[in-house]
């Protein structure tokens, strides 16, 4: 694991937006995994400002989101569909039909999740997936439990994710129960792994999964250790406990 750890957020963002672009640029036709939820945003924002202001062409490129809630449509403004459109889709020029979100709605979502793994490999697998890390140690929504599945697949959230996704939304029992997730076979596939960790609320998670000296699925992240090359970027906040 090579570990950067940056002075704020809006560095964190910077490096990561450029490791992506220099990715894009070495592969004009790069296949990017894609998170949600409010660590990526500042790199989405950099990678916009990168392809306005500097010509950054996502015109090739192919993005898989990890993850959906499920029961919501692609309309709905609380889907990760509708995120991933207003953050970043809609202010690059990349085509619309090489975006991959999983299907809120799928009518079998075990199914599905393969179907969405197969689409992945098909087109050479995920080259750069970006991350971001829960409270409890979530990577997508793989949620910490005995066993972790490896194909994408339908799984409950835990309390601690939905109270902490409760924020984007009017209550709390509006905040679906359930979503379609790559598994971890899935994630592990990719060629390279960018995990995002910024702020205090990540201060905990990430000294507990830099210090771990074994794999456990009780803290789902502690599987990227395995992985032949996954960098983590971090602000100073995140890196408190990091030393
Ligand atoms: C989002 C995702 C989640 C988030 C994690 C951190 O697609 O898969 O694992 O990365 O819950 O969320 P934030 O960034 O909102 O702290």
């Amino acid at each position: 694991m090579k570990i950067i750890v940056e002075k704020d957020y809006e560095k964190m963002s910077s490096k990561a937006a450029s490791l992506i672009s220099e990715a894009i640029q070495k592969k004009p036709d790069l296949i990017l995994g894609l998170a949600t939820g409010s660590t990526p945003i500042g790199t989405y924002e950099e990678l916009i400002r990168m392809h306005k202001e500097e010509g950054l062409d996502f015109s090739k490129v192919t993005t898989f989101n990890l993850d959906e809630y499920y029961g919501l449509s692609p309309e709905d403004d609380q889907s990760y569909r509708y995120f991933m459109e207003n953050t970043l889709f809609k202010h690059i020029n990349i085509e619309k039909e090489n975006t991959y979100v999983p299907d809120g709605l799928a009518k079998d979502p075990n199914a599905y999740g393969k179907e969405y793994d197969e689409k992945i490999q098909k087109q050479g697998g995920i080259d750069i997936q970006i991350l971001g890390i829960g409270r409890n140690g979530h990577i997508a929504f793989n949620e910490p439990d005995d066993e972790l599945i490896l194909s994408t697949h339908l799984t409950g959230l835990t309390k601690d994710t939905i109270d902490a996704n409760s924020r984007f939304f009017d209550s709390i029992d509006k905040v679906p129960t359930k979503a379609i997730t790559m598994g971890l076979g899935t994630i592990m596939k990719a060629k390279k792994i960018i995990l995002l960790a910024n702020g205090k609320n990540k201060t905990e998670i990430m000294g507990e999964l830099l210090k771990q000296d074994k794999v456990t699925t009780n803290l789902p992240a502690s599987l990227l250790l395995l992985h032949p090359d996954v960098t983590v970027i971090m602000d100073e906040e995140a890196a408190e406990l990091y030393k």
